[in-house]
């Protein structure tokens, strides 16, 4: 009974409070209807929709699949078809307590809801509230005219008003111009008639309490993280406008705020529009899947092209609804694309190359592929890959087509660098600038989709996009700028918006600086320019086991065996130095070495002949030098070494090696190829122990002490060519 008298209490004084506290009655958001223009669904309309649909605005769109006529920012003045579309739209509107909010739609995000702009517009006080701006515009000589504020911005904007609806019609009620006249110049004219403003009972929102037009204000406007969702603020006026608006020449600037507001992502939920408009595939018949073009561009002499087609061939997706688009313009290149498509061509339901000797070049050879795509009605998507693109994510290409995006890139890093093949942001003569945000989304700290000004390297994008939005041009086309820039261009100014998502690792850009092609495997020389490729090729797959799980075998007293390189490493190793030829005649004289002698000679080829002695010592140091630490304690070594070399026993060459002492603190022999396939016999003996290894493993190293206990032998090899790769190394 007791709680029942307090209930009744509070709600008494919740009662009264309210009748004495507010003035003025709140004006019912059933009363705002918000008007806005757009002749087309393009991503930026699909944003305002999102964020009004966010807030449960009640919005009416204007013009849809109209012609646009009223111009642009890029020529202005313009406009006028939002005038004419917004008097005929009022005409419709009986009731006088309708409330409009009139914005555009392809540049502007509501930041709040009705219920926060309609007590902002209550309280102005005034009947019809224009946005403001700190520039004239379009005519400069009205200046003067315009009534003096005591505080904020004086002029007016067009792009964004709020009004009773009998006031609007006033307002417009002497509209006759023309489509492409300037509507800003139109309410302008009669904002600076003192009669009109009077009557009408019109005034700017000065201080940017509930419009904020980011021209001239970049400085004014900072997001604003409260609570899982995100506000512009003005820093100028500590205001927090409702309707953002990027005016102007900020489009790039409203693209960086509608990564945030009004709740994309936040710092409590991460992103909230990953999951929405996805298009599944997983439901799917592999014949149902969307039909894609791949283009792949090898435009310069590029590492591990081989592995690139490897990783295309094992992209998870139905072959057979793949077109494949290859432009090569190296010649160097040509056996390895030609090795690829002569053992998977068929697999695609076709494929196209554009080879050296057709003399297309790289930004005409682009369009070119797009026309592929373009002229094949059942293609959906076009999927650009650069052949110095690493794609590690076999989904990458599903992930990107289930984000159902126009155009989307996977985010690509380059191991241990903040390079990425986006830019947050574009510096004033549209090159290179950090965004804020840059590095917490290349180091994973914040994970979504992300409209930026430029991407490279790889992307995939809606043929639609290139039927009509990039029809009839060479988008990579420019007098003044890189295809790559020109292509980010011409995309910008469609308003096509360029996402990258960083919601899974897709993989890595491979360095090309410094990629000679002097060799047969020039990608054994690229241990130095791209370490993680290099290892992945050539470092065996049981290397890491070696120090974690003490895979590590010991044959013989103070020999240590352990894998270190793949079969392909072997392979090239023994085809590099076959295509090298110069193998040493065994004498005892010996030109190459110190002092002219050598008192056990093999046939063989030294690192530094083939330029591969600073790899060489590399490899030492980055994949041997651990293991020898761990196996001798208290041993450091600099992996220093006098002789690296490759060997060639051969029966009727030089089958074996008599008993020596090697030249060392510790030797390390890996053998190249394999006994029982490659050869017959071979192995090493160490005669102390009368012990021997006579089933070397391909890849396998073994590390001995060199020049006191480990007085050995190489056993003869009986049939076949045995290859061992040896290093003596001192310290
Ligand atoms: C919008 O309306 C839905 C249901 O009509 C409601 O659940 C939601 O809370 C509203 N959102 C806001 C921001 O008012
Ligand atoms: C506006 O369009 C009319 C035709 O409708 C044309 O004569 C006029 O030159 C255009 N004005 C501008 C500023 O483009
Ligand atoms: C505008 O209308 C309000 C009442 O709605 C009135 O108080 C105010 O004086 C009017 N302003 C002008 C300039 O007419
Ligand atoms: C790596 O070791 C596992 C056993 O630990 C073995 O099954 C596998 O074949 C080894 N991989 C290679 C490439 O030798
Ligand atoms: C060396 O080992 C082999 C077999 O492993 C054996 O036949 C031979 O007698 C041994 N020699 C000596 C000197 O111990």
């Amino acid at each position: 009974m007791r709680g029942a008298v307090l209930i009744l209490t509070v709600c008494l004084f919740a009662f009264f409070t309210s009748l004495y506290c507010n003035q003025q009655d709140s004006i019912p958001e059933g009363d705002l209807l918000v008007l806005t223009v757009a002749t087309e669904e393009s991503d930026g309309f699909r944003r305002f929709m999102r964020s009004s649909r966010h807030f449960n605005y009640t919005v009416k769109v204007l013009g849809k699949g109209e012609e646009w006529k009223g111009g642009d920012y890029m020529s202005p003045p313009g406009g006028g078809q939002k005038v004419r579309l917004l008097k005929l739209a009022l005409e419709e509107i009986t009731e006088d307590n309708k409330i409009i909010l009139f914005v555009d739609s392809y540049d502007v995000i509501f930041s709040s809801g009705p219920k926060e702009l309609l007590k902002k517009f209550q309280q102005t006080r005034h009947k019809v509230v224009f946005s403001s701006e700190t520039l004239v515009w379009p005519d400069r000589h009205l200046e003067d005219k315009h009534p003096h504020v005591r505080e904020g911005k004086r002029f007016l904007g067009a792009g964004g008003f709020i009004g009773y609806a009998p006031n609007l019609k006033e307002m417009l009620s002497d509209w006759s111009g023309e489509d492409n006249d300037s509507d800003q110049l139109f309410y302008t004219k009669i904002y600076i008639n003192p009669d009109k403003r009077k009557s009408i009972n019109i005034t700017l929102d000065s201080k940017c309490r509930l419009f904020q037009n980011l021209h001239g204000a970049l400085d004014e406007v900072v997001l604003k993280f409260e609570d899982g969702r995100v506000r512009a603020r003005n820093v100028l006026y500590d205001t927090l406008p409702v309707v953002i608006h990027g005016n102007g020449p900020t489009k790039l600037q409203i693209n960086y705020l509608g990564n945030y507001i009004p709740n994309v992502w936040t710092f409590e939920t991460g992103c909230t529009i990953c999951n929405e408009d996805l298009r599944p595939l997983s439901g799917l018949q592999e014949s149902e899947y969307p039909v894609v073009v791949i283009g792949v561009f090898i435009q310069q002499p590029t590492p591990f092209l081989t592995v690139f087609f490897e990783r295309l061939l094992n992209l998870k997706y139905p072959k057979n609804r793949l077109k494949l688009f290859i432009y090569n313009q190296e010649p160097h290149h040509d056996e390895q694309v030609r090795k690829f498509l002569e053992g998977h061509e068929s697999e695609y339901q076709g494929v196209k190359l554009i080879g050296p000797v057709e003399d297309i070049d790289p930004v005409t050879s682009r369009n070119i592929a797009f026309d592929v795509c373009r002229d094949d009605i059942d293609c959906e998507y076009f999927f650009s890959i650069d052949a110095d693109v690493v794609l590690k994510n076999e989904d990458a290409l599903k992930i990107l087509i289930e984000l159902n995006k126009p155009f989307i890139a996977p985010m690509m890093t380059k191991p241990g660098r903040l390079w990425t093949n986006f830019w947050g942001a574009l510096s004033a003569d549209g090159y290179y600038a950090r965004s804020e945000d840059y590095v917490d989304i290349v180091q994973g700290r914040r994970v979504g989709l992300w409209n930026v000004p430029y991407v490279s390297h790889i992307f995939l994008v809606k043929a639609d996009v290139l039927r009509t939005d990039l029809k009839d041009i060479n988008p990579f086309e420019s007098a003044s700028l890189d295809s790559d820039m020109a292509f980010c261009a011409n995309l910008r100014n469609k308003g096509v918006f360029m996402f990258v998502t960083n919601m899974q690792t897709f993989g890595r850009v491979l360095s090309t600086e410094n990629y000679e092609t002097k060799h047969l495997h020039n990608d054994l020389w690229q241990i130095f320019e791209n370490p993680l490729d290099w290892e992945e090729r050539y470092i065996h797959k049981n290397y890491s086991k070696v120090l974690s799980d003490n895979l590590i075998e010991t044959p013989c007293p103070d020999v240590f065996w352990f894998p270190v390189f793949t079969d392909v490493a072997c392979n090239h190793f023994v085809e590099e130095m076959e295509h090298f030829g110069q193998w040493s005649g065994g004498a005892n004289t010996d030109p190459r070495i110190q002092g002219g002698y050598e008192n056990v000679p093999t046939i063989d080829i030294h690192m530094n002949q083939v330029e591969y002695d600073k790899h060489w010592r590399k490899f030492l140091l980055e994949y041997v030098a651990p293991v020898t630490e761990k196996m001798f304690p208290g041993y450091q070594t600099t992996a220093q070494f006098d002789l690296a070399f490759v060997v060639r026993y051969k029966p009727d060459e030089q089958p074996s090696l008599r008993p020596h002492h090697d030249a060392s603190t510790f030797t390390i022999n890996i053998a190249l190829n394999q006994v029982g396939i490659d050869y017959q016999g071979g192995g090493c003996r160490f005669l102390r122990y009368n012990c021997s290894i006579t089933a070397p493993r391909k890849g396998w190293a073994l590390m001995h002490p060199g020049r006191l206990t480990h007085y050995h032998e190489g056993l003869p090899t009986v049939e076949g060519v045995r290859y061992i790769a040896v290093s003596f190394v001192d310290p």
